[in-house]
C-alpha cells in the first residue's frame, strides 16, 4: 500500500443514491455461537490458516507458489463446496531486467446451488498475498498474511449455516424460481466469493505501472468477459454488490475510516457489529485495543477525503461498490522487517477473524441457521473461565452447549 492522494468525495456526495441491500441483523445467540477464531488456526508457527502465510511470497517465487497451494488445499480439504479458480497473467516490472512475472489470482466462489452463475450477486471479500520484495526478508504479516487468515476463517465460520439456510430455502419453495433482483428474491441470488489478490505490492516504488499487477489484470478481465444470454448481471464485475477489502490488519488499536459514502451503510453494520461483540466479551482484544475500530464520524466531517491506493482501485474506476477496511494511520509496521508474526497483537487478529465471520454471516441472512459449536473445556479450568477458551480440549458434540453456559 501506498501512497496516498486527495480525492473531493464530500463534493460528490449528493450525486449518489443511498445503497442498502443485503443485510438481516443477528441475534446475540447468534453472534456468540459463530465459532471461536483458535489458536489451532492463528498460531504464528503452528496455526493452520495463518502460519502457512508467514514466509516471504514476491510473485514469481516458490513462496507464492507454496501458498497458493496452501488456499487451494484448504478450499479442496475443509471447504469443498466451494468452486476455486486462478486467473493469471504476467508483466514485466521495473526490476525483472525485462522478464515477465507471473501474477496469479485465487478466488473462491459458493453460490445457492440453483442459481446460474450470472444471476448471482455476491459479496467478495479481498486481500492480496503477496509479500513486498523489500526489505530482503519481508513477511508482511499485517501485509496481508493476516487478511487473509482471517478471510479463511470467515469462509470457515459460515460454510455450515449456509448449507442449512440453502437447504430450508428449498425445503419452503423459496429457491430456483429463477427470478433475480428487484422482485424481492435477492436471497435466493446472493453468494459469497473469497478473492485472493498477486501482486499488489510495488516491485521498485509506488506507480500507476508499478503496483496492482494482480488487481489491474483481474478487473479488466472480468469486465471483458460478459456471462451467459439473459443472465442477470452482465459480466464478472457486476456480479460484485460489494468489494469488501481488508488490508494492514493485525496491529492493535486500529482506527478503520468510513472512505465511501456509498457504501456508509456497510460501514455502519461493522461499527454496530464490532460494539455488539465487544459488549458481549466476544471481543479479546479490550486490554490491547480497547477503543473503538469503527466510529460514527462526526456531522459535516463524515467522509476521509484521503483515498489510499490499494487493490480497490480498478474495481472502483469500473463501478464498483467498495468497503476499504485499512487503518488510517497505518501500523507502526508498515513496509518494514518488523511486520511479521512476532509483531502481532493475536488478541486482535483473532477479534478481526470473528468480526469478519459476523460480518458475512449477516449479508448472507444467517440468522437461525448457525448451530452452537462444539464444546470446548480449557487446559485446566472450566469452560468459560479461560480468555481464550479455544486454546483447549475439544470434547464430543453435544457435551454441554455453549448457550447453556
Ligand atoms: C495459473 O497459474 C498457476 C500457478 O502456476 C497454475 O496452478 C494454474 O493452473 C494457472 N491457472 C490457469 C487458469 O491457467
Amino acid at each position: 500500500m501506498a501512497p496516498l492522494f486527495r480525492l473531493l468525495l464530500p463534493a460528490l456526495l449528493p450525486l449518489f443514491p443511498t445503497l442498502t441491500t443485503a443485510w438481516t441483523d443477528l441475534s446475540d445467540e447468534t453472534l456468540a455461537r459463530l465459532p471461536n477464531p483458535s489458536d489451532t488456526d492463528f498460531d504464528i508457527t503452528s496455526g493452520a490458516l495463518l502460519s502457512p502465510i508467514l514466509i516471504p511470497r514476491v510473485p514469481g517465487t516458490e513462496g507464492s507458489l507454496k501458498v497458493l497451494s496452501h488456499f487451494q488445499n484448504f478450499f479442496a480439504t475443509k471447504l469443498p463446496d466451494w468452486k476455486t479458480s486462478t486467473q493469471n497473467s504476467t508483466a514485466t516490472t521495473p526490476t525483472s531486467n525485462g522478464a515477465e512475472i507471473p501474477f496469479v489470482n485465487f478466488y473462491a466462489t459458493r453460490d445457492p446451488p440453483w442459481a446460474g452463475g450470472g444471476d448471482v450477486g455476491r459479496l467478495v471479500l479481498v486481500a492480496h498475498y503477496d509479500s513486498k520484495s523489500t526489505p530482503e526478508g519481508f513477511i508482511g504479516a499485517t501485509d496481508s498474511a493476516v487478511p487473509c487468515a482471517v478471510l479463511m476463517h470467515a469462509a470457515q465460520a459460515v460454510d455450515e449455516a449456509l448449507t442449512r439456510k440453502w437447504e430450508d430455502m428449498r425445503a419452503k419453495g423459496l429457491a430456483g424460481d429463477g427470478l433475480g433482483d428487484g422482485d424481492g428474491h435477492e436471497d435466493a441470488y446472493r453468494g459469497v466469493m473469497i478473492l485472493f489478490l498477486d501482486g499488489e505490492e510495488a516491485f521498485h516504488s509506488w506507480t500507476n505501472e508499478d503496483s496492482l499487477y494482480g488487481a489491474r489484470s483481474l478487473a479488466k478481465t472480468w469486465e471483458s468477459t460478459p456471462h451467459t444470454v439473459l443472465s442477470q448481471r452482465k459480466n464478472h464485475i457486476s456480479s460484485i454488490d460489494l468489494f469488501l477489502l481488508l488490508d494492514l490488519l493485525g496491529s492493535k488499536s486500529p482506527t478503520i475510516p468510513s472512505y465511501f459514502p456509498t457504501t456508509h451503510w456497510a460501514y455502519t453494520h461493522m461499527a454496530t457489529l464490532e460494539s455488539r461483540l465487544r459488549r458481549q466479551n466476544h471481543f479479546l482484544s479490550h486490554e490491547t485495543s480497547p477503543n473503538p475500530w469503527f466510529f460514527e464520524p462526526k456531522k459535516g466531517k463524515r467522509f476521509n477525503s484521503m483515498m489510499i491506493q490499494d487493490d480497490h482501485i480498478p474495481f472502483l474506476a469500473r463501478g464498483v461498490e467498495v468497503l476499504h477496511v485499512i487503518p488510517s494511520p497505518f501500523p507502526r509496521v508498515w513496509h518494514v522487517l518488523e511486520d511479521d508474526g512476532k509483531h502481532l497483537d493475536m488478541p486482535t487478529v483473532k477479534d478481526w477473524a470473528r468480526l469478519t465471520a459476523a460480518f458475512l454471516a449477516g449479508w448472507l441472512g444467517l440468522e437461525g441457521f448457525v448451530e452452537a459449536p462444539l464444546e470446548v473445556i480449557p487446559v485446566g479450568g472450566r469452560a468459560g473461565e479461560a480468555e481464550d477458551v479455544t486454546s483447549g480440549a475439544v470434547k464430543g458434540r453435544g457435551v454441554r452447549l455453549k448457550t447453556e453456559l
